[in-house]
């Protein structure tokens, strides 16, 4: 790998844990104005303190940021159809020039294996990986999921093969059971999606989860910032991927820290 494009990868992980707190802002760029993200301005301002790395739209980014952020940007450079439409319909959004002008640490896109436009999200991110390589950024390939599918290690480990064997760097997907078998035979390295929001405890036990079954991190949203506290979630969470606690240790500092103030 060139030596820009793996300090680029390298500014997200964290220096002592070796990974990463994503926290994954850009479901609007499909659902619209989200419970927790409907003010994009206070979550960010809220949270962006505690995350390796944000993963975000360029609109959310130029609006809602401030450019002296130290904070790394990986920028969703796919998308199209909202939730009412066929979500495999996907396009590349975001020319890698302007990646490189809002100075992206990295481009992140979906694909949707098995889904009806399949192929066409499969080169959507050869495409992104060809220009991507250009310039010396990190490409990270969502494992999105059609409405239809489940989300089993058979499945998940198919759609991340394929998304390294295009040439991802790194590949966000979910957890799901025997998930060391999805990490394994995955050539590139894993941070797990979060998913619908669940209860606190429950989530930061997916992610303990994940982490030791191979998982170099989360790129989490709805569960953080739908958090009865967001800021207490995220900061737990960090407990779990950067100092190895427990679930409990980790619930224990959420409680301590909970301020029952919701995003909204
Ligand atoms: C939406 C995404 C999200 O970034 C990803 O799903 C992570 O968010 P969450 O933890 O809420 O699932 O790619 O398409």
């Amino acid at each position: 790998m060139d030596w820009g494009k793996l300090n680029r990868l390298q500014s997200i992980f964290h220096p002592t844990s070796g990974n990463t707190v994503m926290l994954a802002i850009d479901h609007g760029y499909f659902q619209g104005p989200t419970t927790g993200l409907k003010n994009p301005q206070e979550t960010v301002k809220t949270l962006l303190p505690y995350a390796d790395c944000l993963f975000a739209t360029r609109g959310i980014v130029r609006t809602c940021v401030e450019e002296n952020t130290r904070v790394p940007l990986f920028l969703r450079v796919s998308g199209g159809p909202s939730i009412l439409g066929e979500l495999s319909n996907e396009d590349v959004t975001v020319s890698m020039k302007d990646a490189v002008r809002l100075n992206a640490a990295g481009v992140g896109l979906s694909i949707f294996v098995g889904a009806q436009n399949e192929d066409r999200t499969v080169s959507n991110l050869a495409k992104v990986v060809n220009e991507a390589q250009e310039y010396g950024i990190p490409v990270l390939a969502i494992t999105a999921v059609g409405r239809d599918m489940v989300r089993d290690a058979r499945y998940l480990g198919l759609a991340c093969r394929i998304a390294a064997e295009i040439g991802a760097d790194i590949v966000k997907t979910y957890y799901c059971e025997h998930f060391e078998s999805v990490v394994k035979s995955c050539p590139v390295p894993i941070v797990i999606a979060g998913g619908k929001k669940i209860l606190e405890k429950d989530a930061l036990q997916m992610a303990r989860n994940a982490i030791d079954e191979g998982a170099v991190g989360v790129d989490m949203g709805r569960n953080i910032f739908q958090s009865e506290s967001p800021t207490a979630m995220i900061q737990a969470v960090r407990k779990i991927v950067h100092e190895g606690a427990t679930v409990d240790d980790a619930y224990a500092l959420f409680e301590k820290l909970n301020d029952h103030k919701p995003l909204a």
